[in-house]
């Protein structure tokens, strides 16, 4: 059986993008909240023992979940940034997750998390001396734009590829290398992006390009539509 692994959600974000209320984790859709589908496609996977979930303090849309797919769910504080809200969950593992077990991270507002591409990340990911992320190539031609809006020119885009989550790194390691991009007072985007600054080099696994990130309504439609066609 493959080695267990704990995930750290953050799910603090205010969710200021998208408008509203109710942030888009807390948004209902198909008759579950968002952040039940993110949960239920990390938990799918038999190797993931629990989840540290980094909400907002005094956070009055937590539904005060301890469990999820009869493992456990422990909750902390977040932060003023997502980085900030990832080492919380850090800190917060339980002691027996060791200081070099590699550990998830995965946004709470990524809902369609297909379990093969949760299985690869685990499968080669944790052969990695580093770790790793899930990502796509980029296929759109890209633009750099002037000021004015005007097209400066055009973007190689061979190499590019979309960082997605989940991603893969060791507990101690990735708690080290965001408290040294916090420190220089980089906000770093990604958990690869602290790792980066280290002069390490995660490897990309290539995902499917629907593991999509919920930030506008669009978004939001797009899911629906994935779950009605799911349920069909
Ligand atoms: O804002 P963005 O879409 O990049 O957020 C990605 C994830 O990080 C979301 O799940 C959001 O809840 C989380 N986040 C957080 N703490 C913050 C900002 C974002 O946990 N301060």
């Amino acid at each position: 059986m493959m080695a267990g692994i704990w995930a750290v959600i953050p799910a603090a974000g205010r969710g200021t993008r998208f408008g509203g209320e109710v942030p888009k984790q807390y948004l209902r859709v198909g008759g579950q909240l968002l952040l039940e589908h993110t949960l239920a496609a990390l938990f799918a996977h038999d190797a993931v023992l629990g989840a540290v979930l980094a909400i907002s303090a005094n956070d009055p849309d937590w539904p005060g979940w301890t469990s999820f797919a009869g493992r456990p769910l422990l909750t902390c504080t977040g932060g003023a940034t997502r980085a900030e809200s990832v080492l919380a969950g850090l800190n917060a593992l339980p002691d027996d997750v060791r200081a070099d077990d590699f550990v998830l991270v995965h946004d709470a507002a990524r809902p369609n998390l297909a379990l093969a591409d949760l299985a690869q990340l685990l499968e080669r990911g944790r052969n990695d001396p580093v770790g790793a992320i899930l990502a796509a190539p980029v296929r759109d031609t890209l633009k750099r734009a002037g000021d004015d809006g005007g097209i400066d020119g055009t973007e190689p885009r061979e190499r590019l590829w979309r960082a997605f989550t989940p991603q893969l790194f060791r507990r101690l390691h990735l708690q080290r290398a965001l408290e040294g991009a916090a420190g220089a007072g980089i906000e770093v985007t990604d958990e690869a992006m602290a790792m980066e600054r280290q002069g390490l080099r995660p490897l990309l696994i290539e995902g499917a390009e629907d593991n999509f990130k919920i930030t506008t309504p669009a978004d939001l439609a797009r899911f629906e539509f994935v779950l009605a066609q799911r349920g069909r």
